[in-house]
């Protein structure tokens, strides 16, 4: 049964995606079959793959995740996943866009709301090894059928800027839904992205991160720094582990793999 991790906070910008999209990668390259899932109405993961979820695209059957869970909240009926999971190079994707969004709405009324999406995973989970959420900016209920379809959490944290009110709503999130629908999630780690070890600002923000959560929550030893090149990648459509494989973040992230791996 594959082991499925949601990527989330609820601060836009911290490297939620660019993680989903080259841990996958790099679990992949281990030679583990990984499917990664958009779960941000924005669509970045999808459209950073170099997948096009436009018109066109429709008219050739390719459905995205709104369609297999409205299909799921209106029907009870789970779509064939061959009509929406894209293979590419390394590994597979449910793509979104912006109609996800919609789902958000369609879930209010929905009885068992939360289970959606992991009725959903449930279902291929046996295929893969990894299955990486890629959650949307916020702590609706899209967050929280991730967090529910999840067996950990990977927490992303910008070295440029520390909310710990954030950092303790997000956790504290994630406690009461251990408590009262998921008994078995875990924190997995939180990762500090955009470190500029030049910077005091990111020494201190380590620090505290450090100070404040080190005693009962992982944090990953390798820290992401931060290049230019991690924004031209996903023009190409590719993970900087593709695009850029001697590049700092590509090690950043292959350490962070390892470091999953082994824990
Ligand atoms: N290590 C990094 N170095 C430089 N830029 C980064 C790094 N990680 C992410 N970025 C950039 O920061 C922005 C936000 O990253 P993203 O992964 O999309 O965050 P989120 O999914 O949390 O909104 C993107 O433009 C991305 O290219
Ligand atoms: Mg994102």
């Amino acid at each position: 049964m594959g082991k499925v991790i949601a990527i989330a906070n609820q601060k836009g910008g911290v490297g939620k995606t660019t993680t989903a999209s080259n841990l996958g990668d790099g679990l992949a390259q281990k030679g583990k079959k990984v499917l990664k899932v958009d779960m941000d109405p924005q669509g970045n993961l999808t459209t950073s793959a170099g997948i096009e979820t436009e018109i066109e695209d429709r008219k050739n059957n390719m459905y995205t995740l709104s369609d297999v869970m409205l299909e799921k909240i209106n029907n009870d009926r789970l779509l064939d996943r061959n009509e929406f999971i894209v293979s590419k190079s390394l590994t597979d994707i449910i793509p979104a866009d912006m109609s996800l969004s919609g789902v958000e709405l369609a879930l209010v009324n929905t009885m068992s709301r939360e289970y959606v999406l992991k009725e959903i995973l449930d279902n291929i989970k046996a295929s893969y090894d990894y299955i990486l959420i890629d959650c949307c900016p916020s702590l609706g209920m899209l967050t929280v059928n991730s967090l529910t379809a999840a067996d950990s959490v990977i927490i992303p944290v910008q070295a440029e800027f520390l909310s710990l009110k954030g950092l303790e709503l997000l956790i504290g999130t994630i406690a009461r839904l251990k408590r009262q629908i998921n008994k078995s999630l875990e924190i997995e780690g939180i990762l500090i992205t955009m470190y500029n070890k030049q910077t005091n600002l990111s020494r201190q923000i380590k620090e505290i991160l450090e100070h404040n959560y080190g005693q009962s929550i992982k944090i990953f030893k390798t820290p992401v720094p931060k290049s230019i090149k991690v924004a031209e990648a996903p023009i190409e459509g590719l993970s900087i582990l593709e695009y850029s494989p001697g590049n700092v973040v590509a090690n950043a992230y292959r350490n962070l793999t390892e470091e999953l791996l082994h824990a």
